[in-house]
């Protein structure tokens, strides 16, 4: 098994060319380890991306230069009054807590006594990057990083805060995009990157127990070598902390395969506000004793406590994996093209994306090296399809015959198969890299909705109706999970664009009884509008569970759950 090294298919039709008589042209192989095609790619590559994607994350969080933010102005008062354009409903209109102590030097010299000098971080550079979300929306200005590298640390910082009325934010790999991660006024920043142990790995059942600091991509790397993949993937792996998957309940590119965490993650170890920790980290797949609370941490953005250890189901690796970049004349040509897919695919079925028009031009606009893959004619809308299976025959005679079927029922107007590493690699860099460009373009207005499928395009449509020329319509998502990524690209943030999106978007996701977050979270910038996905009693509830764990509302505050609901505000 050491020597394990799993097989990448070369095959590539081009459907125009080939339609009455498809074949594969090239069966040789590439044995190669590795990510994104995170079965097959090879270990020079993933280093690469690994530096590759923290520079892009580091460039991200430092630069300044696009005029993306306006002017910082001085946070003077407890007003946040900030001057990038942040999430701005929200932020700009949040007031300071004023129970919340001030950091003295009496508490940095306790947390030095605690966690040594390197656990405790006033390096201004360090900081800045730490206050700055990725979206570059939203600069807190904590003077205070702390990276406990235990448990018992992280017990023993968050009893201390508690204790002084300190409001803590916990940060992970600060890649979300909801604002969550950072501080809105000058909250101790908490991150466990320090954690980062894998603790055990049983290769009978594919469990893996972890510490919360570790890094998506290098939890990939690691189960690669011992014959298995995780059960989420996603385009900022290269920073992102298994934690920080774990608290916002990541979704990804994998979801339509292996479900969501609710499902992966087995267990969690999680420490409460006051210190107490909460070992919750079974291995078990089944265990209905008494009320699962564990399900309470996944997803609750660092609201209710912060992960510390978890323990995940992870699905073995197969063999032959296969990625078809494929057009389509209309939207409802995609959403056929899905319900085929799971039909005649079903369980091969691993990944299905889709990107419009605008997405595909802002990508070759604004990342270099890549190129349309499909350039002879131009066409509305592109779908990526990957198939995972253990049986190459198998996989290739399912494949080829959808297929044939797809292209002759005229669901699909042109395609291509990968070709080998290189090419799998460069199809998702253009579906992965859709936010770095929109990030490169200027201005951006993101929203991430769970809706009808059927229904998903409209909105597009009719968001493009109300701005007209003013602002550029992208959208692009999970298809297959009914998850739009709508995002509105312009020069600049600007009122009149904010305000024809806004209330709009969430009214229109709310009428079709859909989700305002399908997978980033509600973080800062959609705090105040959970109401327009969960019930005012649903939302009382969740208040009062907030409450209780976490009675002085220290941790993550102002983020998740309208403050005004929250009896210590
Ligand atoms: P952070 O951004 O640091 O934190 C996110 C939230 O979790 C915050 O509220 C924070 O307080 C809390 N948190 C972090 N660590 C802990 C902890 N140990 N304990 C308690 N609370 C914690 N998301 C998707 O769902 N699907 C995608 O496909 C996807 N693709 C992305 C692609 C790009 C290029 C980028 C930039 C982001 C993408 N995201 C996606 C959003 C983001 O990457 C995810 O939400 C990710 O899970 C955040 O992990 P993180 O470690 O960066 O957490
Ligand atoms: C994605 O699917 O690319 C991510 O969720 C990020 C985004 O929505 O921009
Ligand atoms: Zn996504």
């Amino acid at each position: 098994m050491e020597n394990w090294r799993p097989s990448y298919r070369l095959l590539k039709y081009s459907f125009f060319d080939r339609r009455a008589n498809l074949k594969f042209l090239d069966s040789s192989r590439t044995s190669t380890p590795g990510r994104a095609y995170n079965f097959s790619r090879s270990c020079e590559l993933f280093q690469q991306d690994v530096c590759f994607q923290r520079r892009k994350f580091s460039t991200f969080l430092r630069g300044s230069g696009n005029g993306v933010m306006a002017s910082l102005q001085n946070v003077d008062d407890n007003r946040c009054r900030i001057g990038y354009r942040n999430f701005a409903s929200m932020a700009s209109t949040t007031v300071r807590n004023p129970s919340f102590s001030v950091i003295n030097s009496d508490d940095i010299d306790y947390f030095k006594k605690i966690l040594g000098e390197s656990g405790v971080v006033q390096d201004e550079e360090k900081l800045d990057d730490a206050n700055t979300d990725w979206m570059r929306k939203q600069k807190g200005s904590s003077k205070l990083m702390l990276q406990p590298k235990s448990t018992q640390e992280v017990s023993q910082i968050l009893d201390y805060c508690n204790s002084r009325c300190l409001a803590v934010v916990p940060q992970g790999g600060n890649t979300g995009l909801v604002g969550g991660s950072v501080p809105v006024f000058d909250e101790v920043i908490l991150n466990v990157r320090g954690m980062n142990n894998i603790i055990s790995f049983d290769k009978a059942s594919g469990i893996l127990v972890c510490e919360a600091g570790c890094i998506l991509e290098n939890l990939i790397s690691y189960l690669d070598n011992e014959g298995f993949i995780m059960p989420l993937d996603l385009g900022a792996k290269g920073s992102c902390q298994i934690g920080g998957n774990v608290s916002t309940n990541a979704g990804g590119l994998r979801l339509i395969r292996y479900g969501s965490l609710h499902g992966s993650v087995l267990g969690l170890e999680a420490v409460l506000a006051n210190g107490t920790v909460l070992d919750m980290l079974g291995t078990l797949r089944k265990d209905n004793t008494g009320y699962d609370l564990k399900h309470l941490f996944i997803g609750s953005e660092g609201s209710l406590g912060i992960v510390t250890k978890v323990s995940i189901l992870t699905p073995p690796k197969l063999s032959s994996v296969n990625l078809a970049f494929l057009a389509c004349k209309d939207y409802t040509s995609c959403q056929k093209l899905l319900y085929q897919a799971k039909r005649n695919l079903g369980e091969i079925l691993s990944a299905f994306e889709f990107l419009d028009i605008n997405a595909m031009d802002l990508v070759l606009k604004h990342l270099d090296g890549l190129r349309d893959p499909l350039p002879s004619s131009t066409h509305n809308f592109y779908i990526l399809i990957e198939t995972t299976g253990s049986m190459e025959s198998h996989d290739k005679e399912k494949l080829e015959a959808f297929l044939l079927q797809v292209m002759e029922s005229g669901l699909v107007t042109d395609g291509v198969l990968s070709q080998d590493i290189n090419q799998a690699s460069s199809f998702w860099r253009i579906r992965e890299g859709i936010p770095e460009a929109l990030m490169k373009a200027g201005a951006v207005y993101k929203y991430d909705l769970s809706l009808p499928p059927e229904k998903m395009y409209d909105l597009v449509v009719e968001m493009r109706g109300r701005l007209g020329t003013e602002a550029n319509v992208v959208a692009y998502g999970h298809l297959g999970d009914g998850n739009l990524h709508l995002n509105i690209s312009a020069p600049q943030y600007n009122d009149s664009i904010l305000s024809k999106i806004e209330p709009f978007v969430y009214e229109w996701t709310s009428k079709q009884r859909g989700s305002i977050s399908a997978e980033h979270g509600l973080g800062l910038m959609k705090a105040n509008k959970i109401h327009y996905s969960k019930s005012a009693e649903t939302v009382k509830l969740m208040a009062s569970i907030k409450t209780l764990l976490d009675p002085k509302g220290i941790l993550n505050p102002y983020k998740v759950l309208p403050t005004s609901l929250l009896s210590h505000s």
